[in-house]
């Protein structure tokens, strides 16, 4: 299809807005597809009433109820199921392994650090720390303090590392920066702390199967090969920028997998040409519901938001900042903040879990005065 305009338009998206009128993108795929950019005097988010079940949500996940050591669902497709799971250094089991059968999984670790065994070797993480942990791999966590981890788990393929296109294949991030696993170290620490790990919880069908052994199950004397878990730390990701425009959130892109992405957004200089749009723009993000945890530093574009929160906007509406991020942007000559978003193609079922900890008002965060 080519291009069409009419009326007051833009020949650059998110530059030259019109005064006191505002950008609103309609784009398909994500931001691959077919993308028009609408010029309004007012944003589309001024909704004064919602009456039915789609809207804006937020929930205050820190809080929930939870049981230490048990992943907790929050929202779910046939292609992701997100979780959030607490551990606790004095309760957690190193004479125990654990494998998903279900799918691969992605842990995001919110706040904590320890080490994971596995049968490629010893992974180390932090708070920040992503670890790919591929299906069927046996592993164990062991905590050097009270851990709390974001779990994404990619139920229908494998992760991959996103296309990079122009920018070639170290952007955003260099390969050589995942961590991997050693093999020494792991034999290293079983000797040490003298680990014997007899016992594979497997989840098949969301259903635990335990395999007991006579010895320990991390025995592997050496491996080759590319498939393997590792870990990426959010200080190793370089966030692009470009002075003139805003980019996309794809531009943050981190993991692909069949049907979702996972994106970071980290802390970057905002955007210094003076007609440039300096927050995130207003948007449909038409064929994709987005979900956004919050990790740390300060959200600029949400009002009351803390760290261990998480949106859900589901695709169906437009979004974009609140109106006092729009009035205080000119003071900003930067953003600080850490979040991990997720985006599905299918929509997603919220877990009856989260209902308690949701805030209610969050669709009223952008009528004016607010
Ligand atoms: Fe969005």
């Amino acid at each position: 299809m080519h291009q069409y305009s009419q009326g007051r338009y833009t020949t650059q998206g998110h530059k030259g807005i019109p005064d006191n009128h505002f950008e609103e993108e309609q784009g398909r795929k994500g931001f691959f597809g077919p993308v028009s950019h609408l010029i309004k005097p007012q944003p589309s988010t001024r909704w004064t009433q919602i009456d039915g079940p789609l809207r804006p949500h937020l929930y205050d996940v820190i809080n929930m109820n939870h049981t230490v050591g048990q992943w907790q669902r929050l929202l779910f497709n046939s292609h992701v199921e997100v979780s959030v799971c607490w551990q606790n250094k004095s309760t957690s089991m190193p004479n125990e392994a654990f494998r998903n059968a279900d799918g691969d999984t992605l842990y995001f670790c919110h706040y904590g650090s320890g080490t994971i065994l596995t049968e490629y070797g010893l992974l180390t993480f932090s708070k920040g720390s992503y670890i790919n942990m591929p299906k069927c791999v046996t592993h164990t966590f062991i905590y050097n303090e009270d851990s709390h981890f974001l779990v994404i788990e990619s139920r229908a393929s494998f992760y991959r590392e996103p296309e990079r296109g122009m920018v070639g294949r170290n952007a955003f991030y260099d390969p050589a920066a995942f961590g991997k696993p050693d093999l020494e170290q792991m034999h290293e620490l079983k000797k040490q702390k003298n680990i014997k790990v007899i016992g594979i919880s497997v989840k098949k069908m969301d259903v635990m199967t335990r395999f007991e052994y006579a010895d320990c199950v991390y025995d592997t004397v050496g491996w080759k090969g590319d498939f393997f878990p590792y870990t990426l730390h959010v200080n190793d990701l370089m966030p692009m920028i470009s002075h003139r425009v805003h980019l996309p959130p794809s531009a943050h892109t981190t993991f692909v997998a069949d049907g979702f992405v996972v994106c970071t957004f980290l802390p970057r200089p905002l955007e210094s040409d003076a007609d440039a749009l300096k927050v995130p723009f207003y948007h449909q993000n038409i064929d994709y519901d987005e979900v956004l945890f919050y990790h740390d530093g300060n959200f600029f574009s949400r009002d009351n938001l803390h760290a261990g929160m998480m949106t859900l906007h589901p695709a169906g509406f437009p979004h974009g900042p609140h109106p006092k991020a729009v009035k205080n942007i000119g003071s900003k000559t930067h953003t600080d903040e850490y979040a991990v978003m997720i985006d599905t193609w299918q929509t997603l079922q919220v877990d009856p879990s989260l209902n308690s900890v949701e805030v209610q008002e969050y669709w009223k965060s952008w009528m004016k005065g607010t």
